[in-house]
């Protein structure tokens, strides 16, 4: 135990020392410690990781300490419609209850045949915009207009739902939007939800969650659809960007032009490209009860982290992990998760993301750097906060 290495902030903020990271840790049985917290672990490597996202003994939250109400199960929000508090969506357990369930049935079988039509045409007004200006910026210009368009789609085409959603993404995303605006934004949308429901209109997230769950009251109905519909935007931003990121600067070897080009379905380079930048570099879990790991003896309470970042690139499990494969065989990390919690949007983000591709690496002009990238210095976050672009 006192031979687990020690990891420090800055080694899990740098990308490029993930591959090494997985390495060092899985000398140690996947295992690593913090620098100045003796019940604080890592898990860092493929193995070890993807074991770790299927034990039902490390769950999302503190086992001792009362989880606050809300349909995340974790952090209050202030605005969103009164919830039943019985009805614990993600916490653990029980993961796989019948919220979770619903949801998943909804969000799996999306988006339809219209509703991606739908999300390519306004990606198509995104990308002409874009292709107008001779520069813009690949991380900030893509948010909230992507997520919008999913929206719109998922709000089963109702503009006003559509519109409400929009304008509560932004209000989310820009931090000086003052808390009565935000609980305003929230309320039009509950309003126009609730608009579309009554006018059984279209075939969206809300109708069919209704259909789901006929039995739940219509209040936890809405506060799950608002919840979903405005959850997951960073990420799907964050894996855009960095795809842009890697056209742009070379660092995928031609691979995504190569993949547009080709008019073959983008699903391999999608994970190839959140598997080498990952939106979400960590998550944490708790220990439920007293047990070893390995040979480290993990006791109730203690917190683990879960290094996507690190698994992604572990050479154990990925040939020539800091180098992009668009045709990489095993395709898929971690970047979803996995298990009880893994990602809800994990068939909507794909679409969103292979139609902005599309879009914008089209073969007539390409994207090159305008100035330096800035990425997060987050250690759990992977995403771009700067990509400054010009057509070329
Ligand atoms: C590329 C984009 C995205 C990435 C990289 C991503 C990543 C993740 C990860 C790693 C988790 C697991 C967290 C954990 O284990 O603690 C997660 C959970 C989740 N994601 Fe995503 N996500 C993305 C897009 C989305 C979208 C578009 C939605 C909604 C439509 C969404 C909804 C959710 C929900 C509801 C959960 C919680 C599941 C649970 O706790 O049971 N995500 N996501």
């Amino acid at each position: 135990m006192s031979t687990l290495p020690r990891i420090t902030a800055e080694r899990l903020a740098d990308p490029a020392a993930a591959s090494s990271l997985a390495v060092e840790l899985a000398k140690s049985g996947g295992v690593g410690r913090a620098v100045d917290n003796d019940r604080l672990f890592y898990f860092g490597s493929w193995e070890r990781v993807s074991a770790a996202f299927a034990d039902p003994g490390l769950v999302r939250e503190h086992p001792d300490r009362p989880v606050p109400d809300h349909p995340s199960g974790r952090r209050p929000s202030p605005g969103l419609i009164e919830l039943d508090q019985t009805w614990p969506v993600f916490r653990d357990p029980p993961a796989h209850g019948p919220l979770r369930q619903a949801l998943a049935s909804a969000l799996f079988g999306l988006p339809t045949g219209d509703m991606a039509r739908i999300i390519d045409d306004r990606i198509g007004e995104l990308a002409k915009t874009l292709r107008s200006q001779d520069v813009f910026d690949g991380a900030r210009d893509l948010s909230p207009q992507v997520p919008a368009a999913a929206m719109v789609a998922l709000t089963g085409f109702r503009a006003d739902a559509a519109r409400a959603v929009e304008a509560l993404v932004l209000s989310m995303l820009d931090r000086g939007t003052p808390q009565s605006a935000f609980v305003a934004a929230r309320v039009a949308l509950v309003d126009a939800l609730s608009g579309a429901l009554a006018d059984g209109i279209g075939d969206g997230l809300l109708s069919r969650l209704r259909r789901l769950m006929p039995d739940a009251p219509l209040p936890q109905v809405l506060s799950l659809t608002v919840f979903v519909l405005t959850t997951g935007h960073g990420g799907v931003r964050d894996a855009i960007s960095a795809a842009l990121w890697l056209a742009a600067t070379g660092a995928d070897q031609g691979g995504l032009g190569a993949a547009v080009r080709s008019g073959q379905s983008l699903e391999t380079a999608f994970h190839e490209t959140l598997r080498l930048c990952p939106p979400l570099r960590m998550v944490d879990r708790w220990v439920a009860a007293d047990r070893s790991i390995g040979r480290v003896p993990l006791r109730r309470g203690d917190r683990v982290y879960l290094l996507i970042g690190a698994a992604c690139r572990d050479p154990a499990r990925f040939a020539a992990p800091d180098r992009f494969d668009a045709t990489r065989v095993p395709a898929r990390g971690l970047g979803f998760g996995s298990g009880a919690h893994a990602c809800l949007g994990q068939a909507l983000a794909p679409v969103l993301w292979s139609s902005v591709l599309r879009q914008m690496l089209r073969g007539d002009r390409s994207v090159v750097p305008n100035g330096a990238a800035q990425w997060s210095t987050r250690s759990d976050d992977g995403g771009l906060e700067s990509l400054p672009l010009r057509w070329a």
